[in-house]
């Protein structure tokens, strides 16, 4: 039987409008390392570099790029830029800036007009980690050894909890 031919895996686009989102946002990139998904990241901005973020975007199907992953603060347009240029799935994480906390960036993202969709993650330390979380889901649909490895991802994040539990439970006895 003929060995079935291996399709590279696709890559995660980890963008952000600054690089002082990058700290904020690392524990994405260190949860796709972890999960073995290959990525790029890149200070792109929809206000201050819109003329290569948008080259980016449109060259993204040819870089075997499979999902978006956009962090932005404040005026947050940097996922519906994004959206509005590409058909691959955007998802925009929300940045928790002073001096509104996030709120303003969050509703900028959840926000877009019929037509162009982003998938907005949470505001706050749960917004990066999940925003990789979902670009993996959504890999893992056409990639079966992700698949596997997010199943043991959830199973590996259970007995963590469990045992914290179990300490837990001992500090108290
Ligand atoms: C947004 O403006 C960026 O995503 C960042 O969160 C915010 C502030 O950027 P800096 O002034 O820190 O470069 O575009």
């Amino acid at each position: 039987m003929k060995p079935k031919a291996k399709t590279p895996s696709k890559l995660v686009a980890i963008l952000m409008g600054s690089d002082s989102d990058w700290e904020r946002l690392a524990p994405a990139a260190k949860k796709l390392t972890e999960l073995g998904i290959p990525f790029q990241a890149r200070v792109l901005s929809a206000h201050r570099t819109p003329a290569q973020l948008v080259a980016f975007v449109e060259a993204a199907p040819a870089a075997n790029i499979g999902v978006f992953l956009c962090a932005a603060g404040g005026a947050a347009h940097l996922a519906g830029v994004v959206a509005a240029h590409t058909d691959l799935p955007v998802l925009g994480i929300p940045m928790d800036n002073p001096p509104l906390g996030g709120l303003d960036a969050l509703l900028s993202t959840v926000q877009m007009p019929g037509g162009v969709p982003v998938a907005s993650l949470g505001a706050g330390v749960g917004g990066p980690i999940n925003a990789a979380l979902m670009a993996a889901r959504i890999l893992a649909l056409s990639d079966e050894p992700l698949a596997k490895r997010l199943v043991e991802f959830r199973r590996n994040q259970a007995q963590t909890v469990l045992a914290k539990d179990q300490a837990l439970q001992k500090k108290l006895a």
